[in-house]
């Protein structure tokens, strides 16, 4: 007879605590119950950890050992969840048993106009993401989540860092590749974040999936060269904030501009990319942003653009869209990511999928 998942997933845990000891234990005792306030990894805390590593992983097991594969993974990521370290995972469209009721939005991500995705950094079944307090603790936890992951194979993988990763009034901020902070598009609390990026009852969803969320990673290459070829108030109607945050009408950067009273983009252009991205701000997109900078060398330099969502098709989509032909275009170039689903805190979703 064929073993149920569920007799699977048992069986990986048990041969966890007895390979991995005390740690292993306290982690399998601390995933019986969700995360008390409900929040998922990365979305907890004013700001991200500076530093991160971003993997995307290939199941190299065989099919019957795909839920034991994701408990392995599941468990890893708890064990770093300490201070210096946090780990998550998202789950790539192919990874899901056939016969499980799936996140509806969960598909692999399209090619949208000017993309030039790279398949060596595109897509996968599992998003790993490590984030951590220094380049030291990041390597030790990156080695030690891939130490206990023979199931899994590396299929890309880009590391960055949030330079200048501060709070202010709520947000966390940093500067990115072009020399602009962002982050204040954001929400300022944890309840708002969460309102704009968790899976809601009520939503369609399966009910595993409840308190999960939508996240979407681009590999976006920014010719900075080029860029810094143009004056700081070239950047700024680009942008269409200043270095700083602040608007170009002169609204502080914490508060909303208002451009209905700039109809003919005068002020702020409008192919700018903060117009393009929330025509209203008054209505800001429903997405929460947490970005690290990459630097490959010769390769280039860019953005590990990430965000997260309840509703991909409302959040990321629409504003991609929008973006189309914004003036920043001609310095940018998409060359990978892919689209991941972050499981709510505890293993309720682990044990749904077991269970099916
Ligand atoms: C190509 C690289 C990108 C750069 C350099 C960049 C840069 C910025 C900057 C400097 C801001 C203003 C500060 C802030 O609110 O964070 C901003 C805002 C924003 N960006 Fe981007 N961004 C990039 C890509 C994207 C992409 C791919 C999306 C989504 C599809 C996006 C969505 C947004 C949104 C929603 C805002 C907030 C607008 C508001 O409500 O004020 N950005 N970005």
């Amino acid at each position: 007879m064929r073993p149920s998942r569920r007799t699977l997933l048992r069986g990986s845990l048990a041969a966890t605590v007895a390979a991995g000891g005390a740690a292993a234990a306290a982690a399998t005792l601390r995933n019986k119950s969700p995360h008390p306030d409900g929040t998922p990894a990365p979305l907890r805390g004013a700001t991200p950890l500076p530093y991160a590593e971003v993997l995307s992983l290939d199941l190299a097991a065989d099919d019957g050992q795909r839920v034991a594969a994701l408990g392995a993974a599941h468990r890893a990521c708890e064990v770093v969840d300490g201070g210096k370290a946090a780990a998550w995972l998202g789950l790539g469209e192919g990874v899901l048993p056939p016969d499980i009721v799936r996140p509806q939005q969960l598909r692999r991500m399209p090619i949208f106009a000017g993309d030039v995705l790279d398949p060596n950094q595109s897509h996968g079944d599992l998003l790993l993401q490590i984030t951590a307090t220094s380049l030291r603790s990041l390597q030790t936890a990156t080695e030690q989540v891939l130490r206990d992951l023979p199931q899994w194979q590396v299929r890309w993988r880009v590391n960055g860092a949030r330079p200048e990763n501060r709070v202010e009034s709520g947000r966390g901020l940093s500067l990115n590749p072009f020399h602009f902070t962002e982050g204040y598009g954001n929400p300022a609390t944890e309840a708002a974040t969460a309102e704009r990026a968790t899976v809601k009852a009520g939503q369609g969803e399966p009910s595993w999936a409840v308190g999960g969320s939508y996240q979407v990673i681009r590999i976006i290459r920014l010719a900075t060269d080029f860029w810094d070829r143009d004056t700081v108030p070239e950047q700024e109607r680009i942008i269409g904030r200043r270095r700083d945050g602040r608007w170009l009408d002169g609204t502080p950067n914490t508060e909303r501009a208002v451009f209905t009273t700039d109809p003919h983009g005068k002020i702020t252009p409008l192919d700018a990319h903060v117009r393009r991205a929330t025509p209203n701000p008054r209505a800001p997109a429903p997405m929460v942003r947490r970005s690290y900078n990459y630097d490959r060398g010769p390769d280039g330099q860019g953005l590990i653009f990430s965000c997260f969502q309840s509703d991909l098709e409302k959040g990321f989509e629409a504003v991609q869209h929008r973006l189309q032909g914004e003036a920043m275009a001609k310095y940018t170039l998409t060359t990978g990511g892919g689209y991941f689903f972050v499981p709510p805190p505890g293993d309720t979703w682990l044990r749904a999928i077991a269970d099916n």
